[in-house]
């Protein structure tokens, strides 16, 4: 490890830019918290606004003469073993639209995971390519998405020898891990097509020989990860990496400066820089204890009676390769206790916050940050659900709601783009049974659209729809949140 790696240069401009007490007459026009509201002083504190600074004009001269991002991002793409970095404040959905923007021109086949985030799904309404869905469901007892096998790349790319590129995602948010060095194989054997890997869950995978191997690594050509997530960055902060010829240079470098402001944060900015030199520091020693905590977690879920956690069984999964014991699903569904009403007891009462909550599970993530205290009022506060759903009777033990299983995938009938962009009228969800949706239906969690532009709905997406929204599932995406209308592609009379 070189002392370069583990200085920050971004974060130490910061640092010094904060020092040196500057009389600012440059934006923002809170003025390093001189013009801004009391009440929003006294939310972020005085700290906050030192150093909301602009890159330009503020960290650094107007004419970057040391392009410390520059710096920066060589310093990160040496960290993660790649060609080039590029730090993105918008998250890795800001990345993602980049890299499709940067691999698929309007109409171009592209390999792409239907069970996605919906950035990927709003990056082909963006570049207009034609989605190739790979559908690999989801696990029946536990709910959670699979990701792509290597074998369905494969059928994809025969089917598909034209592709323009294969999307991925991995790890998923409950920490299954796809086989990215088969895939990898796959797609470069087959075709000059890049490989590029949504690996949001994945910033940290680089920095510890324990946690399954980091998409670069594994012979992607280009991923998003979320430093934000795992990592200790600032929320938003994320980069695109990527390696080689196969996606090219400088329409990344267009498409990734098309997806972000022109007035990036700087503390966002600088967070890349220090978690960079932090993990290259101490990311071995740091992630194998919260590897520690993640197994005495396990040990202590299995005592508690109905209490199940995901574990290294799912290695071995339709395209589950490798496990990130860092995401800890728990279930108590044996008891009829949803995940929402473990939400309720560890969240709502023992002020545990997790990351997700479902009809079936709960998902709480470890990191290098999580402590021994945290650990332990988490472990008290799932002690006192056991306990609890131990002691309800009868009726009032109610069953789990029917497992919002996802609906089959309706056919695809226009591209993404081409229904997103057409004339389109609203229709009551019922009425729009066997119409082309000209708008995107995400349940959150998980965030994995359930109907797309471009497909037609079925009546097992409308049944789905409404048992979601009526167990206060939130539906991101339509104009209509209510859902009692969604907006379908008008027909050719424009009815
Ligand atoms: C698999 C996956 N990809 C991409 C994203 C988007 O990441 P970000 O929030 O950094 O934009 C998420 C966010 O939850 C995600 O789960």
């Amino acid at each position: 490890m070189t002392d370069e790696l583990v200085s920050a240069p971004l974060t130490e401009a910061l640092l010094a830019h904060r020092q040196r007490d500057y009389a600012p007459f440059n934006v923002p026009g809170h003025k390093q918290g001189r013009g801004a509201s009391p009440l929003l002083r006294e939310a972020l504190g005085q700290a906050f606004f030192d150093v909301d600074v602009p890159i330009f004009s503020g960290l650094q001269d107007t004419r970057q003469t040391e392009d410390l991002l520059g710096t920066a991002q060589a310093l990160a793409a040496e960290a993660w073993g790649v060609d080039r970095a590029y730090f993105l404040v918008n998250g890795s959905s800001s990345g993602i639209h980049a890299l499709v923007l940067a691999v698929a021109r309007p109409g171009e086949d592209l390999i792409v995971p239907r069970n996605a985030h919906k950035s990927l799904h709003t990056a082909l309404i963006l570049s207009g390519a034609r989605p190739v869905w790979i559908d690999s469901g989801s696990d029946p007892y536990w709910g959670a998405p699979l990701p792509a096998s290597s074998d369905a790349v494969d059928a994809s790319l025969r089917a598909h020898p034209g592709a323009t590129g294969v999307v991925v995602g991995t790890p998923t948010w409950e920490g299954l891990c796809g086989d990215v060095a088969a895939i990898a194989d796959v797609v470069h054997r087959r075709t000059e097509a890049p490989l590029v890997v949504d690996h949001a869950w994945g910033a940290a995978l680089r920095f510890c020989e324990q946690l399954p191997p980091d998409a670069m690594a594994a012979g992607a050509d280009a991923c998003v990860v979320s430093i934000h997530k795992t990592l200790a960055g600032l929320t938003q902060a994320a980069m695109v990496l990527a390696r080689g010829g196969r996606i090219d240079p400088g329409r990344l470098e267009t498409a990734v400066g098309m997806t972000q402001t022109t007035s990036p944060m700087v503390p966002i900015l600088a967070s890349i820089d220090a978690v960079r030199a932090q993990m290259v520091a101490d990311g071995e020693r740091s992630w194998s204890r919260a590897l520690e905590s993640a197994a005495s977690i396990r040990r202590s879920v299995a005592e508690l009676d109905g209490f199940q956690c995901l574990g290294d069984e799912c290695t071995g999964w339709p395209g589950v390769a490798a496990f990130e014991p860092t995401h800890v699903t728990i279930t108590a569904r044996d008891l009829g206790v949803s995940g929402w009403d473990l939400e309720k007891i560890v969240r709502g009462e023992r002020a545990v916050a997790l990351d997700l909550a479902d009809d079936l599970n709960v998902v709480f993530l470890l990191s290098h940050g999580t402590t021994d205290e945290d650990v332990s009022r988490l472990l008290r506060a799932l002690e006192d659900a056991a306990a609890r759903a131990r002691g309800l009777e009868g009726s009032a033990r109610e069953a789990v709601p029917a497992a919002l299983r996802r609906p089959p995938l309706p056919p695809q009938v226009l591209l993404p783009r081409e229904a997103f962009y057409a004339q389109a009228k609203p229709l009551p969800l019922g009425a729009s049974v066997g119409r082309v949706s000209a708008e995107l239906l995400t349940p959150y969690p998980p965030g994995i659209p359930v109907l797309v532009p471009g497909e037609r709905v079925t009546e097992e997406i409308v049944d789905y729809v409404t048992a979601a929204l009526a167990q206060g599932v939130r539906i991101h995406g339509p104009h209509d949140a209510t859902l009692r209308t969604v907006r379908v592609v008008a027909d050719a009379g424009g009815d």
